[in-house]
């Protein structure tokens, strides 16, 4: 794939969900991605393009891939790089987010890559700073560059991304990485269907353009991505699933309900994955349909096209 031209490439303020993102700006950012990937082989991987800018992780929640990759690539693109202690920060006395986020901002970052349990409070965020803000996942609402990532994995591998029949299995009541890859999938012009029990099925998903199945193994019928979500006990309050013994009984992935799937299906999982809960150890290490680990490679390359896009405009603007 080409690198987007400097003039035509997709250059927003904020990234903060899918929702909205015309396929032509999807297109633009896996493009730059891809070129990314290239360089993140290399023995040297280091780009200039955001020397002298400085990207703070502030990250309310748990998290190893988006934060690591996030950190990776703003250091392989060489910006200075913040990782925000929040458990050590002034949020304990009792600061607020707002404070918190405008206290960062009079520092003059360039960048605030953030996560935080609710939804909403990244796109809040962003109102009240002046530099650019990336959600890197907030509560159930969307998790962006999850699912360009995700986009970007199944654009390699299948070389495209319109056509295909996708499932998405498991929690997805709690799941931004579902709703943002529904909006992606769909935009691109991928067949998404949605696999559950009824308590872990948000009600009217189908106006997002989705199939809904509570059968897993009518759902996985022909499917060219299977992808699995962990059940999303943080965010759950109350009872959705009888045991998980049972859950992985009628909605775990294994080598039974996958032979439903095309054979050469991609069993994919925006991890952390649960051995045994929502996925069988034998389909989650399977070397020639799992791309879990490929996925990791891609969450990279996604956060650097990111990060220049973001911080395009102000290059532009700067004296
Ligand atoms: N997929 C994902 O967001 O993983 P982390 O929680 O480890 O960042």
């Amino acid at each position: 794939m080409n690198a987007p031209d400097a003039n035509t490439r997709f250059a927003p303020r904020h990234i903060l969900g899918i929702e909205g993102l015309s396929p032509d700006q999807i297109t633009s950012l896996l493009d730059a991605a891809d070129g990314f990937v290239a360089l993140n082989r290399r023995r040297e991987k280091k780009g200039e393009s955001l020397r002298g800018l400085t990207v703070i992780n502030l990250f309310f929640e748990t998290s190893t891939r988006t934060q690591t990759s996030f950190e990776m690539a703003a250091k392989r693109l060489g910006a200075d790089v913040i990782n925000m202690s929040v458990a050590t920060s002034s949020i304990y006395k009792g600061e607020s987010l707002i404070d918190t986020a405008m206290t960062l901002n009079a520092m003059r970052p360039d960048v605030l890559v953030v996560r935080h349990p609710h939804s909403g409070a990244v796109e809040l965020l962003s109102q009240k700073v002046t530099c650019a803000v990336i959600n890197c996942g907030d509560g159930s609402h969307e998790h962006p560059t999850q699912a360009l990532l995700d986009a970007l994995t199944i654009r390699r591998r299948k070389g495209t991304i319109a056509g295909l029949v996708v499932t998405i299995c498991g929690d997805i009541a709690h799941s931004r990485v579902a709703r943002s890859n529904i909006h992606l999938l769909t935009a691109m012009g991928a067949r998404v269907r949605v696999v559950g029990p009824p308590t872990l099925i948000p009600a009217m998903i189908e106006r997002m353009g989705v199939e809904v199945f509570h059968d897993m193994v009518a759902g996985l019928a022909d499917a060219d991505i299977v992808m699995m979500l962990r059940l999303q006990l943080e965010r759950m309050h109350g009872t959705f699933v009888p045991s998980l013994r049972e859950n992985f009984h009628f909605y775990g992935l294994d080598e039974d309900k996958l032979a439903a799937a095309k054979p050469d299906a991609l069993i994919m999982h925006p991890g952390p994955i649960n051995r045994g809960v929502e996925i069988d150890t034998s389909v989650a290490d399977d070397i020639d349909r799992s791309v879990i680990t490929e996925q990791v490679e891609m969450g990279v390359a996604v956060r650097m096209a990111c990060l220049e896009a973001v911080t395009a405009h102000q290059e532009a603007a700067s004296p």
